[in-house]
């Protein structure tokens, strides 16, 4: 039996700043960023939006097309979480109108838990093929101001249906793993933004996913040159360059771009959306190329902290009857474009605080946050 994404959908901010903006203000080469790190811009979202609304805007689309009644889980991946305890998914339960009869459960390590995610769903599946589930990855990346993680923020959400016989991609058995401590990346609890050493968690990035391929190598008959098109995390699409090239030089296999190029425009455009990422890699593949039937697509999803894990998909024979590409296309154009000022004054007031608040209607997505009261998060549809 097949197992895998039966169909997914995106959703971004209502907001996008274009790098050439920062790079104009900060003194710095617009090319450091548009070809350097391989970025042109990124979504942020407005005071009443979070990684709930994102998420409730991708699924509430998504299961438009479905019938909801066969879904037992909602998997909420994500780092940005709003609550120490509150699942994000009981929020999004509650938006989007699913049955009590659902478990809702929220997933962490960094970039990584949508993988997770998406896995735990798979093997669930595997038990009661009748059933479906959500796997929602959603994220809000905010560096600090003025540091070396500012260009490379964003915010996303891909939510997606995994069930039996799935018209867009199987998921192979066997995966790669791949953990090891370390302080490359990490936000503690009383911090809205994170610590960063640049430097190591790139290395720590290409040290993971590297030995991540070793180790499903090690358990599957695959050859690197089994895998049709390559899938990344990607902080910065630059980083999925550097990993094949790390990973040609370590197979001693020729990997070219080519093998990697379509998955990129839409991150180039969000951001880094953290555990989205991925799958928005895996959307802008499906959307650009239309060839993909009957691939293999080799996904590398990478956490800081960290952990890594590589594993394979075939792209279904039908898959062009059930991707909308003009649906992403809507949300990176509706974006309301900020200027330098504006996006300074927004990062500095985001509200971090459970104290009672009202949010002014910015966003025109289909869900806002209207604020805080009782030390409580208030979400409406609008
Ligand atoms: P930096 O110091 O701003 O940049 O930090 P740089 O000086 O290293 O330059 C970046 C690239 O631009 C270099 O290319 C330069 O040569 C090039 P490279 O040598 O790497 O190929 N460059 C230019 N190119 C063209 N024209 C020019 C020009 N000038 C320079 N004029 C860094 C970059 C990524 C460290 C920084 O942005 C950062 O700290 N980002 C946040 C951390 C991050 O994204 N790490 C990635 C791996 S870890 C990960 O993916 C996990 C994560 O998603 C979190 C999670 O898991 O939760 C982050």
């Amino acid at each position: 039996m097949k197992i895998g994404i039966h169909d997914l959908e995106v959703a971004t901010t209502h907001y996008v700043l274009d790098l050439d903006t920062l790079a104009e203000r900060h003194g710095i080469d617009p090319k450091k960023f548009s070809i350097g790190l391989g970025q042109d811009a990124f979504s942020m979202p407005a005071p009443d939006e979070d990684i709930v609304t994102m998420a409730a805007e991708a699924a509430d689309t998504l299961l438009a097309r479905h019938d909801v009644s066969k879904i037992r889980q909602v998997l909420f991946a994500t780092e940005s979480s709003v609550d120490q305890s509150k699942a994000a998914g009981v929020y999004l339960h509650e938006l989007l109108g699913l049955p009590a009869n659902v478990r809702s459960v929220e997933l962490k390590q960094a970039c990584y838990s949508g993988t997770a995610a998406l896995q735990m769903a798979v093997n669930a599946i595997a038990r009661t093929p009748e059933e479906q589930i959500l796997v929602i990855t959603s994220d809000v990346a905010r560096y600090a101001l003025d540091t070396g993680g500012e260009p490379t923020q964003g915010a996303g959400a891909v939510a997606m249906l995994v069930t039996a016989n799935p018209n867009l991609v199987e998921i192979e058995p066997g995966s790669g793993f791949h953990t090891s401590d370390v302080n490359d990346f990490w936000r503690p609890n009383d911090s809205t933004t994170p610590y960063v050493d640049g430097q190591l968690s790139l290395d720590a990035y290409l040290t993971a996913t590297t030995a991540a391929w070793d180790d499903l190598a090690a358990r599957r008959d695959l050859s690197i040159d089994d895998v049709d098109k390559f899938l990344h995390h990607q902080p910065f699409t630059k980083m999925a360059r550097k990993q094949l090239a790390a990973l040609a030089e370590h197979t001693g296999h020729e990997l070219s771009d080519e093998l990697i190029e379509e998955s990129m425009s839409y991150n180039r455009a969000l951001g880094n959306t953290y555990t989205a990422s991925l799958y928005f890699a895996l959307t802008a593949q499906l959307h650009n190329n239309a060839d993909l039937a009957g691939k293999r697509l080799g996904f590398f999803s990478y956490g800081s902290g960290a952990v890594a894990e590589f594993f394979t998909g075939v792209v279904q024979e039908n898959y062009r009857d059930h991707i909308y590409p003009e649906h992403v296309a809507k949300q990176l154009g509706n974006r309301v474009e900020l200027t330098y000022d504006e996006y300074r004054t927004l990062h500095s007031d985001f509200a971090a605080t459970s104290e009672t608040y009202t949010t002014q209607p910015t966003t025109h997505a289909p869900f806002r946050l209207s604020g805080v009261t009782e030390f409580q998060r208030r979400y409406e549809a609008q």
